[in-house]
């Protein structure tokens, strides 16, 4: 496995793979990897003759008083989990490599970007499409994996995709989860033992309402309500958002549907958690 450091190293790799006629195989992350990680390392083999996982926390996706400084970091484990998972190439540049110091173009989704966790952190997408695109053009992947378990994020990235032609598949990964349903999160770390246990209540109100969806309740007030006041009574929870929307236009729905996205943001003391959960096409 190779460790590269400057966008000159991973452009020439890239080019002598394209001059080959290997398919490229991108993994973007901001390390402290984990299980959800690995498995989309994984997804990422099936579909390329060559993977390259990125790790770099991108500092323009936080806003100022997010947690930048304090993200977990830890090359040299995260080094050894790419290797063990056959990785070809980790792509490991700093911001000063890879932002000139007066870079002044950036990209901008204007419709699914506004929604969800958009109105608590306006400039984030902005940062991750930015970063995602200059990342899809120093690596020439013919394909992507994103996590579904950070939904929107897959949303804006496909309409990027989708409006700007970008010649690159983008490929979902499955949500990867603690045995006891949290959803696996560098985050994580942040959670004392009892934020830790507080945190299940993010997936018990998906439980809950993906048990509605099935036996028939289909109003998404009475199904986001429920949620709400399932989530109420946990010590140290508040409520960012709890939504039903379109996966796809992330638009809500007043009656859910297959292919309706129920997510929530929910902060556990200082930490704040994402989880969602897909209803899936077996009518209720
Ligand atoms: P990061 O949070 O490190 O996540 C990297 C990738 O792993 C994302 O596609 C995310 O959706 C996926 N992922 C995280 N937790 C997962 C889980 N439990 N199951 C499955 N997949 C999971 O997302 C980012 O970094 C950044 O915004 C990035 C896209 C790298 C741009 O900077």
């Amino acid at each position: 496995m190779k460790v590269l450091k400057t966008k000159a190293e991973m452009s020439a790799v890239a080019e002598s793979w394209r001059i080959e006629n290997l398919d490229v195989g991108l993994v973007p992350t901001m390390g402290f990897l984990h299980e959800g990680h690995l498995s989309l390392i994984r997804i990422a083999r099936q579909h390329a003759d060559k993977v390259v996982v990125s790790i770099f926390v991108n500092p323009t996706q936080f806003a100022p008083g997010e947690d930048f400084a304090a993200y977990p970091r830890d090359e040299a484990r995260d080094l050894a989990m790419c290797e063990a998972e056959g990785a070809d190439v980790v792509f490991l540049p700093s911001p000063e490599e890879m932002y000139a110091p007066d870079a002044s173009v950036a990209l901008t989704e204007n419709r699914l970007a506004k929604t969800m966790c958009g109105l608590t952190r306006p400039t984030h997408f902005q940062g991750v499409l930015t970063v995602v695109n200059k990342l899809f053009n120093i690596t020439r992947a013919d394909s992507a994996v994103f996590g579904m378990k950070d939904a929107q994020q897959l949303a804006v990235i496909r309409r990027m995709v989708r409006d700007l032609d970008m010649p690159i598949a983008i490929v979902p990964g499955p949500i990867v989860r603690e045995p006891d349903g949290l959803a696996m999160s560098s985050r994580n770390t942040y959670l004392s033992a009892d934020e830790r246990r507080h945190a299940l209540c993010l997936r018990r109100s998906l439980d809950l309402a993906e048990a509605m969806w099935r036996r028939g309740d289909s109003a998404a007030d009475a199904v986001l309500g429920a949620m709400r006041e399932q989530i109420a009574p946990t010590p140290g929870a508040v409520i960012d958002y709890i939504v039903a929307v379109d996966a796809d236009s992330l638009e809500p729905v007043e009656t859910l549907r297959p292919n309706t996205l129920v997510a929530l943001a929910v902060k556990i003391g200082r930490t704040r958690l994402i989880d969602n959960t897909i209803l899936n096409k077996k009518t209720p």
